[in-house]
């Protein structure tokens, strides 16, 4: 097979940032994706039905007018998070989803949630409302070795939180271990997972690899191969309840090699075509739709996309930097060869 067409897909983890940033990244996304579910944790969170549509209008106006592409925003939960106020934001279609970031777990999450109790209110409407919680689960102990964090999480805080609400809608975003995979397996059709196209292609080894690689540094942090091998089973398996989530997550250059190098990964610039080939070397091409364009719509209960996409079996170098008006970005597998390319 050298070329696959598909359904347009969709992105349903992404950061897009703000200014500069979001002016140089977000018609990466824009090429490959119509919609993507966009994160909130600019320097001040998006927390209001009013900065989530001021942060929609920016998004739309970094586009050029001919691609058609659909941000679906979300709400930042904070302890003091407004059930009235998150149920107006669904209600008028500007909330699609609520991320919650665990307090102080990874990029501007300071003002994230410090003891999930705090915001069942809001979570009992939304579970009436049918409203998604985007989880980012690792917990924040520092007792709690960081590669363990994920697997601690889904025990001590998504379990509990599942059984006090079983009808609340949850993503589990960017899983990393063997042990999310198997809890979202065992888990009912409430839970979904996303799963990004770097932790399908490097351990934790690949951070060391010849030296310190602060460009492969993301949270979670990618685990062991047998880890990985579980995603990428996942991934391909065609299961309804795994979907494609790239969490592109820019820093400038400077910030991430740097004395606290920033955590994320931004690999809009071949998000896509990474999974391609992942898919392929899984001889799971016939599944990529599934994953990228129909599982996730179905979760949010949206429809799929009419439009199609091709991507064609072509070798081409993922550019080694991408400039912004505030520095470069350095893409994932920057300066490496990735064997799709998206058509047109
Ligand atoms: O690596 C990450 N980068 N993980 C996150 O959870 C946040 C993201 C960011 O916003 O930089
Ligand atoms: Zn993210």
């Amino acid at each position: 097979m050298s070329t696959i067409t598909l359904r347009r897909p969709d992105d349903w983890h992404v950061h897009l940032r703000d200014g500069a940033l979001l002016r140089a990244v977000a018609p990466f996304t824009a090429r490959a994706f119509a919609r993507a579910i966009v994160m909130p944790n600019l320097a001040t969170p998006v927390t209001t039905v009013a900065a989530a549509a001021a942060y929609r209008s920016r998004i739309l106006a970094a586009l050029p007018r001919d691609l058609a592409f659909t941000p679906l925003m979300t709400a930042y939960l904070t302890d003091a998070s407004d059930p009235e106020e998150i149920a107006r934001g669904y209600r008028d279609g500007i909330f699609a989803a609520v991320k919650l970031y665990p307090a102080h777990a990874t990029t501007n999450s300071a003002q994230g949630v410090t003891d999930i109790a705090r915001t069942y209110p809001v979570l009992e409407r939304m579970m009436a409302l049918g409203m998604p919680l985007l989880v980012h689960g690792e917990v924040t102990d520092p007792a709690v070795d960081v590669f363990d964090r994920e697997a601690v999480f889904v025990e001590r805080v998504l379990a509990p939180l599942m059984r006090r609400l079983p009808q609340l809608k949850i993503v589990l975003e960017h899983i990393t271990t063997k042990e999310a995979v198997d809890f979202v397996l065992g888990a009912g059709p409430t839970l979904g997972a996303t799963i990004t196209a770097h932790h399908l292609v490097i351990n934790r080894n690949a951070l060391f690899a010849g030296g310190l690689r602060p460009h492969l540094y993301c949270l979670p942090v990618a685990k062991r191969e047998a880890h990985r091998l579980a995603l990428r089973r996942a991934a391909t398996s065609g299961n309804a309840k795994f979907f494609l989530g790239t969490d592109t997550a820019p820093h400038l250059v400077r910030d991430k090699e740097h004395d606290c190098g920033c955590a994320g990964i931004f690999s809009a610039p071949a998000a896509l075509e990474i999974y391609a080939q992942v898919f392929d070397e899984e001889q799971a091409l016939d599944r990529l739709e599934a994953f990228a364009s129909l599982n996730g719509p179905r979760f949010y209960d949206l429809p799929a996309n009419e439009e199609r996409v091709s991507l064609m079996r072509q070798a081409w170098q993922v550019p080694l930097d991408v400039p912004t008006e505030a520095g470069a970005l350095r893409p994932f597998l920057a300066g490496e060869e990735v064997g799709w390319r998206l058509a047109g």
